[in-house]
């Protein structure tokens, strides 16, 4: 029985660990009776349905079986390009040559010549010998992590990487450390600390933080990574086809093309497709198809994917993706936002945060926007710090200038009503 202070106490941690008396199931019993309780706990988009493609106004059907329209400022497809018609029309020809699935790991029949070929772009794409591709983004990091780290080796992050590395680095066995996020300063008093013999070392950062779509110091990191001889690996998930001056990520945007020893990305953000990807040396590549996990152990993307990610690549090659109409809109959100008053922290790129700092006032707020036809994105912990809560507005560059005017007039009303803003 779930009583009445537990029903409140509805803190994401406190359905993790089987309690006393308890059996392993139980935990999932009293998290489902909070959510179906009525209480707001920032997961009410449980169970939404999107009724149609993602495009800037998309009906969704609540849990309610309501359907109605939002104007959409919660996809990562940032550049409309898992609704491209030509990436479509690539996919629906690699669906006819080879079915659907691959039925196979990468190393065994699962890999075509689509595969390769997206290999290939992507290799030319960061200027490195070669790439392997992952059937998930989140496999990606853990098993490029995983592989090449162990018990021997230190790896040092930012405390804001995703999720996903973080995993990467605890099931690799290595010391783990972390420096407060873009604290450069701190990163080198790390460094400095690290015994002379101890000579497996690997910095990560995300390119552009998936919470504050802000990029990272690189060419500081690059310059530490050479004076304490480590390698760097980035996770340019948000970044590719977004960020330096033809799109091709926080490496290009810091003058680091080619310079970057393992360049992770995600090919189900602005690509709008799935999977993910390290574009690194020959040696690390073959390496990486070997000793990576989540590639060897797991059935390979399926060639429709590969087939409308080439087309992708074929765009983002010549930055005809649509990068600066995005860019160019993502800066008028942020300045009527700002000019209304709120915190929106430093977004360099297609990622927005609205900072609301009190979480019972974020999941009202989320709901009632949701309500009156604004999609955005919750975020509260584990993704950040409960302080830091915040809504998260992504950008879509075929988002109208009108629908961009309309939700932040929604936004601006209701952060009014809630204090956020005066
Ligand atoms: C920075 C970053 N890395 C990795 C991932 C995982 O990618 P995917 O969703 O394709 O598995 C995400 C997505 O949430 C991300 O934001």
């Amino acid at each position: 029985m779930v009583t009445e202070s537990k029903c409140l106490n509805i803190k994401f941690e406190n359905f993790i660990n089987t309690e006393v008396d308890e059996d392993l199931f139980g935990k999932a019993e009293r998290v489902n009776k909070v959510l179906t309780s009525g209480i707001l706990t920032g997961n009410e988009g449980l169970g939404m349905q999107l009724m149609h493609k993602v495009q800037p106004e998309s009906i969704i059907k609540e849990k309610n079986g309501k359907a109605h329209s939002v104007i959409m400022l919660g996809s990562n497809s940032y550049l409309n390009l898992s609704t491209n018609h030509k990436v479509i029309k690539a996919a629906k020809d690699a669906l006819e040559k080879f079915g659907y699935g691959m039925g196979a790991v990468s190393n065994y029949a699962g890999i075509t010549d689509l595969h390769r070929e997206l290999e290939q772009r992507i290799a030319d794409f960061y200027n490195m010998e070669d790439c392997i591709v992952f059937p998930s983004g989140y496999g990606t990091n853990v098993g490029v992590i995983s592989a090449l780290c162990h018990e021997e080796d230190i790896i040092i992050n930012d405390s804001a990487n995703h999720a996903s590395i973080f995993d990467g680095c605890r099931l690799s066995g290595a010391e783990i450390k972390v420096f407060p996020h873009s604290n450069i300063d701190y990163l080198e008093r790390i460094l400095s600390k690290i015994p002379e013999n101890k000579k497996g070392r690997l910095i990560i950062t995300d390119g552009v933080f998936s919470m504050d779509g802000d990029i990272a110091k690189l060419d500081k990191i690059f310059d530490l990574a050479q004076k304490y001889n480590c390698k760097v690996m980035v996770d340019d998930a948000h970044g590719i086809g977004i960020v330096g001056a033809t799109g091709r990520g926080s490496a290009e945007h810091h003058g680091l093309l080619g310079k970057i020893d393992l360049n992770v990305g995600m090919l189900s953000k602005g690509p709008g497709g799935l999977g993910g990807y390290c574009a690194a040396s020959k040696n690390i590549v073959q390496y990486l198809r070997l000793y990576a996990r989540t590639y060897f152990f797991s059935t390979a993307l399926p060639a429709p994917i590969a087939g409308g990610l080439n087309e992708v690549f074929k765009l983002l090659e010549k930055d005809k993706a649509g990068r600066k109409e995005l860019l160019r809109k993502t800066e008028y959100l942020k300045l009527q936002l700002k000019n209304n008053g709120f915190d929106i922290g430093h977004s360099e790129s297609a990622i927005v945060p609205v900072m609301i700092y009190n979480e019972e006032i974020l999941f009202k707020l989320y709901q009632e926007l949701r309500e009156l036809g604004v999609y955005v994105n919750i975020v509260t912990y584990p993704a950040v710090r409960r302080k830091e809560c915040r809504l998260r507005l992504c950008m879509m560059k075929d988002l109208g200038f009108k629908q961009i005017d309309k939700a932040v007039q929604i936004i601006t009303r209701k952060g009014k009503e809630y204090g956020i803003i005066k």
